[in-house]
This record gives C-alpha cells, sequence and structure tokens, in this order.
C-alpha cells in the first residue's frame, strides 16, 4: 500500500433516509464528530431535501453539506423540483447529479449535462456519477464509459472543472452485498481511463486533477483496500453512511492515505 497526498473525500449519499428529522439531526452531527478527528479528508453529507436546511453551514461544521440532486431549470413552473441555486441559498455546497438511482428514473447523459452546468454555474461542487450497467468479456464497457464522460462533459467550460468530482459507480455494483464491490486493480484502471477521456477535452493537467472517487457497495471492509491499492481520490457510500461506526473506519482509514 503506498501513502500519497491526494485530496480525499468520502461523500455519504442518504438516499430516502432517515425516516425522520430527529434522526436525520443525531446522523448529521454525529457524521460532524467524526469528520471533525480526520483533518486530512472532506466529508460531505448529503441528506433528503426537507432535511437540508436544518444543517446550515453557517456554524462551519466540519462535515461538508451536499444536496442528492437538482433540476435543470433556474426558477418557474415545475412541481416538485429543487433548484441550484434553492440550494446554495441554504448552504449547500455539494451535489450528486447523475445517479444510478436518479437515471433509473428518467434521467438521461442530455439531461445530466443539463443539471451539471445549472449546479456549476450557480456555484455548486459536483459529483457527478458515471458507470456501466454491466460488464461482458468484450470490454464493451469501456466505450459506454467514455461515450458518457465526452457527452456530458462535452458542453462544460474548462473554468469549471475544478469544481468537478468524478464518482465512478458501476450501476451492477451499487447497492449490492459488500462483496459485489469492484476490485482495486479495476477500480484503479478505470479512474487512469476517465482522466484520460477528460484530457481529450481539457487541458491534460486539469484532467489529471479531477479527482475520481468509487462506489458501490463499500462498507467499511471493502474500503481500505479500494482506497490504498484502488488509489482513488475517495468514495461514495450508500448504505454504510448511514452506519456511523462503519463510516467512521472509512474516514479513519482516508486519513491514513
Ligand atoms: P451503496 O450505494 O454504498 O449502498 O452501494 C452507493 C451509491 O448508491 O452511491
Amino acid at each position: 500500500m503506498t501513502k500519497s497526498n491526494r485530496k480525499t473525500y468520502i461523500v455519504g449519499n442518504w438516499k430516502m433516509n432517515p425516516s425522520n428529522r430527529e434522526d436525520a439531526k443525531t446522523l448529521f452531527s454525529k457524521t460532524n464528530l467524526v469528520a471533525s478527528k480526520s483533518k486530512k479528508v472532506t466529508v460531505v453529507a448529503c441528506p433528503p431535501y426537507p432535511f437540508v436546511s436544518l444543517f446550515s453551514t453557517r456554524n462551519k461544521p466540519a462535515v461538508r453539506l451536499g444536496a442528492q440532486d437538482i433540476f435543470y431549470e433556474q426558477e418557474g413552473s415545475f412541481t416538485g423540483e429543487v433548484s441550484a441555486k434553492q440550494l446554495v441559498s441554504v448552504g449547500v455546497e455539494y451535489v450528486i447529479i447523475g445517479h444510478s438511482e436518479r437515471r433509473a428514473m428518467g434521467d438521461t447523459d442530455e439531461i445530466i449535462a443539463k443539471k451539471l452546468r445549472v449546479a456549476l454555474e450557480a456555484g455548486l461542487k459536483v459529483v457527478l456519477c458515471i458507470g456501466e450497467n454491466g460488464r461482458d468479456g468484450h470490454g464493451h464497457y469501456l466505450s459506454f464509459v467514455k461515450d458518457q464522460v465526452l457527452s456530458i462533459f462535452k458542453n462544460i467550460s474548462k473554468k469549471y472543472i475544478s469544481n468537478v468530482i468524478i464518482a465512478y459507480e458501476p450501476v451492477w455494483a451499487v447497492g449490492k452485498r459488500y462483496e459485489s464491490a469492484l476490485k482495486p486493480s479495476d477500480i484503479h484502471e478505470m479512474s487512469l481511463y476517465i482522466k484520460k477521456i477528460l484530457s481529450q477535452i481539457y487541458d491534460k493537467d486539469d484532467a489529471m486533477k479531477v479527482p475520481v472517487l468509487y462506489g458501490g457497495s463499500v462498507n467499511f471492509e471493502n474500503a481500505e483496500p479500494i482506497l490504498f491499492d484502488g488509489e482513488v481520490s475517495g468514495l461514495l457510500i450508500g448504505r454504510q453512511s448511514l452506519d456511523i461506526e462503519g463510516l467512521s473506519k472509512i474516514i479513519s482509514y482516508a486519513n491514513k492515505l
């Protein structure tokens, strides 16, 4: 295992959990406590919309505040949607865009590209999810991921690229048994491949600096080898972000990178 100085992100995607405000407050403050002990790691919590404004960042908590999605219009008659500016106004700094569960509900690469643009224009940092639906022995997943990246980023100005974090989440590994997480060596290979694709659009130096995280069935047992041997810049964590003991272990591994 090699040590490095790369900046590390641990992003917790709470999804549609927990079911009430008190539990959300407890989870946020425990996550904050753990985050405050790990100076080297940027810990981001992404609660559901109703809880987001409970966690104003005015008091500068150690854990940074994120949301799980946005809509691609600025304002207007879009029932049920939430804009980037609204999120910024309640202290949100990060937003997840393109999660496979949103794609399954209809988000296409075209929609994701629009969401990415409005989020960046509003000053949000974006955790942009990409990943193939499945793998066969023929390497088709590589061209699938390449097409995703090229079509989502083709109209994104280079001035915004430093606010983008990519979360590589192979869809078939999300929400599965923890043994289903991709092997660290494959994760490392994919992270380099994604940077290489980005360097077709942006300056090589800028492309190489884009943090690539891994997500998909990460828990406290597989997180350490993924972080060290997968050589990623962090993790996007679903279920385990709701379990403070597991999350705390993961953050402490990331702190050792
Ligand atoms: P999981 O979810 O860690 O529960 O697999 C990851 C994600 O959906 O981002």
